[in-house]
């Protein structure tokens, strides 16, 4: 069943680049258009909407994360997003032109189940992110976008997540395309990069033995702490919450941009510290603000592992490790950087002796709230 790999984990991350294709296949046309008829939310009330409001847990909730990113800056309506499990208990406000998406790999995770009815009850439509046909969170929601990962076996959630971010940005593509949005070459840039994604998610696999080398000379190491800006801070979250599920370690991620405001004082010398670097073209402002970040924690001992775009020379210097992804538009980077961490994650738990498809504690679906 595991198709020749060590544990369902790895098979599932080597699935990646077709479980990308898979989520995009018949969802973007020759022209460059998108056809999500599933959704089966009408455009008139799709153009109504005042608010998206993201629930979820977990991996999912990464997503979600970075999924706020792409709806704001693509169709500008306010995107919160919040943890499922505290959505409801604190009143939130909700109505019929809030639009809320509900992501789940599983769609079972109670805590998001009981999210999306209290937002039902409050008159709210419910899109669906879902990988389980038929399972309860997309029955109970009034429209559902399938993701098509394909059945995920391991606890930790990799070929999910990644086919959770592409069904996050063909509904803020869609968004932005029934409401109109001034669809300029940027958008189209984006829609054509996304339609090729999955041959840069498939370049990233083919280099990832330094990574795997890397976290085999780390296993004895307590603490990894894990940096991001922008989209970059989810991936960060999501690579911390892969080590302490699979490696049991302590592991945080942060936004590098926090690290004055507290989180350096963990630095020391010989703590390793993942950065995830945003793309040097675009928002060139936040990547070399990241680059100063990165050198002031090696200025206090810290050994730097920099996850880069090719042909970013600017890191180099300060980068003890640097693993190289595939240059992308700045919205869609999660989808390679997020694949080094997972590597590293299932490699580290294995070099500490860990069960990397069933870690302790942990469900794959978690059905209690
Ligand atoms: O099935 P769901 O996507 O609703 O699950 C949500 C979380 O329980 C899940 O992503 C969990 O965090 C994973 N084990 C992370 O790898």
């Amino acid at each position: 069943e595991k198709g020749g790999y060590a544990s369902f984990m790895l098979k599932e991350i080597a699935e990646q680049p077709k479980a990308v294709a898979d989520t995009l296949l018949g969802r973007i046309d020759a022209s460059g258009s998108l056809t999500l008829d599933e959704l089966r939310i009408p455009p008139g009330v799709l153009r109504e909407v005042d608010k998206v409001v993201i629930v979820a847990c977990g991996t999912a909730f990464h997503a979600g994360l970075i999924a706020k990113y792409a709806i704001e800056h693509w169709t500008r309506i306010p995107c919160e997003v919040e943890l499922a499990s505290e959505f409801r208990y604190r009143d939130p406000i909700l109505d019929p032109q809030t639009l809320v998406v509900a992501i789940s790999q599983s769609g079972e995770t109670m805590d998001t189940l009981m999210a999306l009815r209290h937002a039902r009850e409050q008159g709210s439509r419910v899109l669906a992110i879902c990988n389980t046909n038929g399972s309860t969170i997309p029955r109970e929601s009034d429209a559902v976008l399938y993701t098509h990962a394909g059945p995920e076996v391991a606890v930790a959630s990799t070929k999910a997540f990644l086919t959770q971010l592409v069904a996050c940005y063909l509904v803020a593509l869609y968004l932005g395309q029934v409401r109109g949005t001034k669809w300029g070459d940027e958008i189209q840039d984006v829609i054509r990069d996304l339609s090729r994604i999955s041959g840069a998610v498939e370049q990233v696999l083919h280099t990832m033995e330094p990574v795997r080398e890397l976290a085999r000379s780390l296993a004895d190491q307590d603490t990894v702490l894990f940096l991001g800006r922008h989209v970059g801070y989810p991936v960060a979250l999501e690579g911390a919450l892969k080590l302490k599920e699979l490696a049991y370690m302590h592991a945080e991620g942060f936004a590098a941009g926090e690290l004055k405001h507290g989180p350096i004082a963990l630095v020391e010398e010989g703590l390793p510290v993942v950065v995830v670097v945003p793309s040097p073209r675009g928002r060139s402002v936040i990547h070399d603000k990241i680059v100063s970040n990165i050198q002031e924690i090696r200025a206090r001992g810290a050994r730097t592992v920099v996850i880069a775009e090719e042909g970013d020379e600017a890191v180099v210097p300060y980068a003890d490790h640097l693993v190289r992804i595939p240059v992308t538009p700045t919205l869609l980077q999660p989808l390679v950087a997020a694949v080094p961490l997972q590597v590293f994650a299932c490699e580290l738990a294995t070099a500490r002796g860990n069960e990397v498809d069933q870690p302790r504690n942990l469900a794959k679906s978690v059905t209690v709230e």
